[in-house]
């Protein structure tokens, strides 16, 4: 989902690797190979025009509250706090911005700096270069210049909750860190051109070290249902060393000796004793108070504890997800990509809950439970949870009864929730979360209210479905969700593209979201349910098929067709044509069959119009085997990895998707990806290394496949799974979620394995099938 990026750059070289992943011994503990492999820069995109990837080179735990980054830039939607093209570092920020093209929320900064005080963004920035940096998942340092000379050498981890810095000052003058509450907070899409600024707060208590705060900056705040009045981040930094004088800015001038400010463009500092070499600092973040920031704080960093304890303590968290997984036979970049992807898949969403309560945006209290938000559902659904369901088991019933809570207390299931909902893209693909939970075992949460919840998303329209288009970020309106279920998806089948905004993607998403409440209602005993929806998430997909042409078109009210290039979003008419992943046999009857529909697929591919930087392609190359022509699924799938994804500044080539591009690139080189998510079937691809061992946390015995010369043979000669023949390219989510053991015979040349439509075609006679 990159169309925000759509902004026109020069080109920059791609750059050779300069920083370093080799953290000091003291930050490498304990041992993982996994996470040797990590390289938090890879698809940070900054050297791409288009700003693919996204990923900032950010210390948290997996799924953590808040994430630290070197700042370079300021952020908002579009651009990253971190972007690899820039030369100086301005602070260090505590983001809660989960994704580029979503907006920045309640973040604090931390800027050291030596002499005299500098609160600006723009004149607070010093040089760095790129050999002066490591990075990894739990670590990252690097050299500042001092603007009056000397140097700082910041280095950072944390926690879920608390950023842990620490500067070290050589030859510098007065030592000093500021703690900025507020900054001009640019609104909307269009970059920085429209401003508000937020009224924060800053406190200095120099008898306790700490400067805190609140800052009520959200971005997002123009779009999406829910106010969220009273929502702040609220921040605690606690100092290690006494404050020699203190003081805040306001709009640049400095107030000494003052403790405590309210307003706009506002920031405290404090200074240390004239040569003072160390500064610790630890900033428990908050969504409740400061009160609670400062219990967090104390409670997952306390006092005493050191940089390189908050590092092992994170690296650990790191390594207990990672090292689950053994690959052989990877390349050295492969295996950087691979794990790197991994740590990418475990950011998001990420936990709202503070001490087992959290704040809630679509009422504005705080409320007892578990909580997670930064749910990029639309291009999650695909691939992202079924990997978090393999790997992070021990999550998914809590991320589910979030999704109730956010249901409950604001009256839908979330479709991207940024704090709290933001209407941002089309479908209610929570539908296809919960359904795919439940198929897959997971029932720790109250199914009555699971159920009524994608129940209402199918047959409620939104207010005013009829006068209002839902375009994208459209500000001043209710909750999206099914915009056109009135009209006219429900009586007709499609939803109008005079009507409604991407109404030919709608029409496609809310009939698989149909199927996901069919497959619930199914799994929940409700067949009249079942049935009522399962036949109309297979009947409106046709509703769009223009038999004349063979692709998906929009339609209007009156049932004329409104144009091949009308209602799409992030896609075309040939993705979205391949876009029936839940009745992929009635797609290939109404393309001809199988022959007809491989070619279909050819001319996809070889016209170029496979555009793997967005999501609705993602599942493209894995439809040859469901036509009976696997092997150049297997191709197919081997050159989309091969030119989507490398182990460089810009090796995605879109953006990253809160963990949907990578989940795509986990799943294939494993083998199969699932290509109909609430099916708890995965289609067989082609396995990438010699030999994957994985033990999954919710396994008896560990998940081995053997692949055995796949490095340089990319087609499948035959697959058994526990011994077991696979006579058709389906594995099930018992034979993976159950561990055991997967062996595919690999072979340099296409084979007949699950590929009788080529076998059948003269055109293939030359190939040995
Ligand atoms: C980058 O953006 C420009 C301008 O929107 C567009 O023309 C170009 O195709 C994009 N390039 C890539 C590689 O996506
Ligand atoms: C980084 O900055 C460069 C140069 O301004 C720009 O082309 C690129 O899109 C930016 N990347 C990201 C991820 O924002
Ligand atoms: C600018 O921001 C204001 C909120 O302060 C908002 O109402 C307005 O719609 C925004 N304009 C644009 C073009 O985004
Ligand atoms: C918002 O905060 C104000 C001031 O703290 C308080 O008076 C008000 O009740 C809060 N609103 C809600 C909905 O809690
Ligand atoms: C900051 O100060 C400038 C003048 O120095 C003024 O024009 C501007 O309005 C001030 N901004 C805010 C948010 O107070
Ligand atoms: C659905 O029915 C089956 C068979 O009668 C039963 O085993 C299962 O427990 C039922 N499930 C629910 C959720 O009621
Ligand atoms: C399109 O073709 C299908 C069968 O392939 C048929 O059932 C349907 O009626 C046709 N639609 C129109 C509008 O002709
Ligand atoms: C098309 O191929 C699939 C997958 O091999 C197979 O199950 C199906 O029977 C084939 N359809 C026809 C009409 O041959
Ligand atoms: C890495 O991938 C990106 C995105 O697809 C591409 O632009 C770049 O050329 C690739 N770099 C290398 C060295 O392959």
């Amino acid at each position: 989902m990159g169309r925000l990026l759509a902004l026109t750059f020069l080109a920059v070289a791609a750059s050779a690797r300069l920083h370093s992943r080799d953290a000091p011994d003291a930050f490498s503990k304990p041992a993982s190979k996994a996470l040797d492999y990590v390289d938090p820069f890879i698809g940070n995109g900054g050297d791409s025009p288009n700003g693919s990837g996204g990923m900032i080179p950010s210390t948290a735990p997996p799924f953590a509250m808040t994430r630290w980054v070197a700042q370079t830039r300021q952020n908002y939607v579009s651009v990253t706090p971190y972007n690899y093209t820039d030369s100086s570092i301005h602070g260090f920020q505590g983001t809660h911005q989960p994704a580029i093209w979503m907006g920045e929320s309640g973040q604090v900064v931390v800027a050291p700096g030596a002499g005299t005080v500098q609160p600006e963004f723009e004149k607070r920035g010093m040089g760095f270069s790129h050999t002066n940096e490591i990075a990894s998942a739990n670590y990252y340092s690097v050299i500042l210049n001092a603007i009056e000379g000397g140097q700082i050498h910041a280095e950072q981890s944390a926690t879920s909750r608390v950023g842990h810095l620490r500067f070290t000052f050589t030859d510098t003058r007065t030592p000093y860190v500021l703690v900025e509450a507020t900054r001009p907070q640019v609104v909307g899409p269009n970059g920085p051109t429209n401003f508000t600024f937020p009224h924060g707060a800053i406190t200095i208590d120099p008898a306790a070290r700490e400067i805190s705060g609140r800052n009520p900056e959200r971005q997002d705040f123009i779009i999406g249902p829910n106010p969220a009045t009273n929502w702040s981040g609220y921040f605690v930094a606690r100092f290690d060393q006494e404050f020699t004088s203190y003081g805040t800015a306001q709009n640049g001038t400095v107030s000494e000796g003052k403790t405590a400010g309210e307003g706009a463009l506002l920031s405290g500092f404090a200074r240390f004793k004239e040569g003072t070499k160390k500064v610790d600092v630890r900033v428990g973040v908050s969504f409740i108070s400061v009160e609670q920031a400062r219990a967090n704080l104390e409670k997952e960093i306390s006092d005493g504890t050191s940089l390189e304890q908050t590092a092992e303590q994170t690296r650990t968290q790191w390594a207990e997800k990672l090292d689950r997984i053994k690959i052989e036979g990877a390349t050295q970049e492969q295996a950087e990509v691979f794990y790197t992807g991994v740590f990418h898949t475990l950011q998001y969403p990420y936990e709202q809950e503070e001490d087992g309560k959290y704040y809630s945006g679509y009422d504005d209290q705080v409320h007892e439970g578990i909580s997670y938000t930064g749910y990029s559902i639309w291009d999650t659904f695909r691939a992202e949870w079924a990997w978090q369901i393999l790997l992070a088991p021990e999550r998914i019933s809590g991320m589910v009864q979030s999704m109730l809570q956010d249901y409950k207390e604001g009256g839908w299931l979330p479709m991207w929730k940024n704090i709290v909902e933001t209407n941002v893209m089309v479908g209610t693909h929570a539908d296809s979360l919960v359904a795919e939970a439940v198929v897959k075992g997971f029932k720790d949460f109250d199914l009555d209210t699971a159920y009524e919840a994608v129940h209402k998303d199918a047959t409620v329209p939104p207010d005013d479905d009829w006068t209002t288009s839902y375009f994208d970020r459209e500000q001043n309106v209710g909750y999206e969700v099914r915009a056109g279920l009135s009209s006219v998806y429900a009586s007709k089948g499609w939803v109008a593209d005079d009507i409604h905004s991407e109404a030919a993607s709608r029409t496609l998403d809310y009939a698989y979201d149909d199927y996901a409440v069919s497959v619930l209602a199914a799994a929940l005993n409700n067949t009249d349910d079942a049935a009522f929806f399962r036949a109309r998430a297979f009947s409106a997909p046709f509703s769009i098929f223009n038999n004349d042409t063979g692709f998906m078109e929009a339609r209007n009210v009156d049932g004329s067709w409104a144009g091949q290039d009308q209602g799409w979003t992030e896609g075309d008419m040939w993705a979205y044509t391949f876009d029936v992943v839940h009745d992929v046999p009635a797609l290939i009857q109404r393309r001809g069959g199988n022959k007809s529909f491989v070619e279909f697929l050819d001319e996809h591919f070889d016209g170029g119009h496979n555009d793997h930087t967005n999501e609705p392609s993602h599942h493209i190359p894995y439809l040859y085997s469901l036509a009976g022509a696997a092997s150049k699924s297997q191709e197919r799938i081997r050159e989309v990895a091969k030119d989507n994804y490398n182990n460089s500044v810009n090796g995605l080539s879109g953006n990253e998707d809160c963990g949907q591009m990578s989940a795509w690139y986990v799943f294939s080189a494993l083998g199969f990806y699932p290509v109909d998510p609430v099916s708890a079937e995965y289609v067989v691809g082609t396995p990438f290394f010699d030999k994957v061992t994985i033990d999954l946390p919710g396994a008896k015995q560990p998940l081995v496949i053997t692949s055995s010369g796949a490095p340089k043979k990319p087609y499948i000669k035959s697959v058994t799974v526990n011994g077991r023949e696979l006579a058709s390219p389906i594995l099930t989510h018992a034979d993976i979620a159950n561990g055991g053991h997967i062996n595919y015979e690999m072979s340099s040349a296409p084979q007949k394995w699950s590929s009788s439509t080529l076998t059948q075609d003269k055109r293939y006679e030359h190939i040995e099938l």
